[in-house]
């Protein structure tokens, strides 16, 4: 006998919400029913899952009644509005917006690193920024040999982070460019397309924009640390769904490359590309479609005898937001942490 659940996906017209419906399905997630939520502009369009059609709807109090799991990836302004109707209607969300991450009664998982801290939810579990989930998956094996001291970061976003239509948008704009015309920027604030600018989210008084800030203060409460200093650059490049990342980290005594590379060759969600005579290492075409994060590049900081460098890139779609919202829904199956109230099926 195996349990079944009542899936929803809000958002499922975006470019998560359609790699969240290809990863239940490809996964086999135990699903007795799936319900598929986005806006009213949505409404009457289908989307297939396991060879059937199933019809969008379009977000609703009613929808909620009798699911068991929401994942949530429509913004954070709707799920501010619906998660809390979910949850009062029985439901767990797995939300992968901004918009709970820092509450401190909601958990912030990735499963390579923090497993256990999905046990404590209390109907909501926050799904980390993209980048912070690459990152912190490469980096965490080492934290936990030696206590990583400092982190200096900077990325290289795809279009991807800002949702289907800025992928489109640069496609749209390549094509422009190339005919002679003037690329137009309506979702992006920029034309990324043969461009690249700092991250386009709100910039604080420190001069640091959300996006670096996320990189901060997520990592700190997944590794359950204040104590690591955290500074980051993001920038959006034009590339259409792989993040790159490059990481240099401090250590209280040096910590040799080849012992880095051993861990990382043999930790989750991990794969090493290092080529050093072809001088190829990961690249966002290589990780696109990927489930690991890619690392490679590691070497001595030559500046601190304490530094060590790397360089990975993840499927910012994937790894950064579908795969880990999907991976912890199953370690919620797992641990017997999802009600259902859906019956029960013989296998
Ligand atoms: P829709 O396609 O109907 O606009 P992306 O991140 O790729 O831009 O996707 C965003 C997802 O969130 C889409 O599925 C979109 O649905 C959905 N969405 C956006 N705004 C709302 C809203 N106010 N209510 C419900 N779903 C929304």
């Amino acid at each position: 006998m195996s349990k079944t659940y009542r899936v929803a996906i809000l958002g499922a017209t975006g470019a998560v919400g359609t790699e969240l419906l290809e990863l239940l399905e490809s996964r086999n997630f135990p699903i007795s029913e799936l319900i598929l939520l986005a806006s009213e502009r949505s409404a009457g369009r289908t989307l297939t899952f396991k060879g059937e059609n199933i019809p969008v709807q379009a977000v609703s109090d009613r929808a909620f009644e009798n699911v068991d799991l929401v994942l949530a990836s429509a913004g954070g302004s709707t799920s501010k509005k619906w998660a809390p109707i979910a949850v009062e209607k029985g439901a767990v969300v797995i939300d992968n917006s901004s918009a709970f991450r820092m509450n401190p009664e909601v958990p912030l998982v990735v499963p390579e690193v923090n497993p256990q801290a999905a046990a404590n939810h209390q109907g909501i579990i926050a799904n980390p920024n993209c980048t912070t989930i690459l990152m912190t998956v490469a980096i965490w094996p080492l934290h936990q040999v030696k206590p990583i001291q400092r982190i200096v970061a900077a990325t290289y976003q795809s279009a991807s982070g800002a949702g289907a239509k800025a992928m489109e948008e640069v496609k749209t704009q390549a094509s422009a460019i190339l005919q002679g015309q003037e690329p137009i920027a309506e979702v992006l604030p920029y034309p990324l397309a043969f461009n690249l600018f700092p991250h386009n989210t709100p910039i604080n008084d420190l001069g640091y924009c959300e996006e670096e800030m996320k990189m901060v203060n997520e990592t700190r409460k997944i590794f359950d640390t204040q104590q690591i200093r955290i500074t980051a650059t993001c920038v959006r490049v034009p590339v259409l769904r792989a993040h790159s990342e490059s990481i240099n980290l401090e250590f209280e005594t040096p910590f040799n490359p080849d012992t880095a590379r051993e861990i990382l060759s043999r930790s989750p969600g991990v794969k090493l590309v290092e080529d050093w005579r072809a001088n190829h290492f990961p690249m966002p075409i290589e990780a696109t479609g990927k489930d690991e994060v890619l690392v490679g590049r590691i070497r001595q900081d030559i500046s601190h005898p304490c530094g060590l460098e790397l360089w990975l890139c993840g499927d910012q779609i994937r790894k950064g937001a579908a795969l880990n919202a999907v991976q912890i829904a199953e370690l919620l199956v797992e641990k017997n942490l999802l009600k259902s109230a859906a019956a029960y099926v013989a296998q």
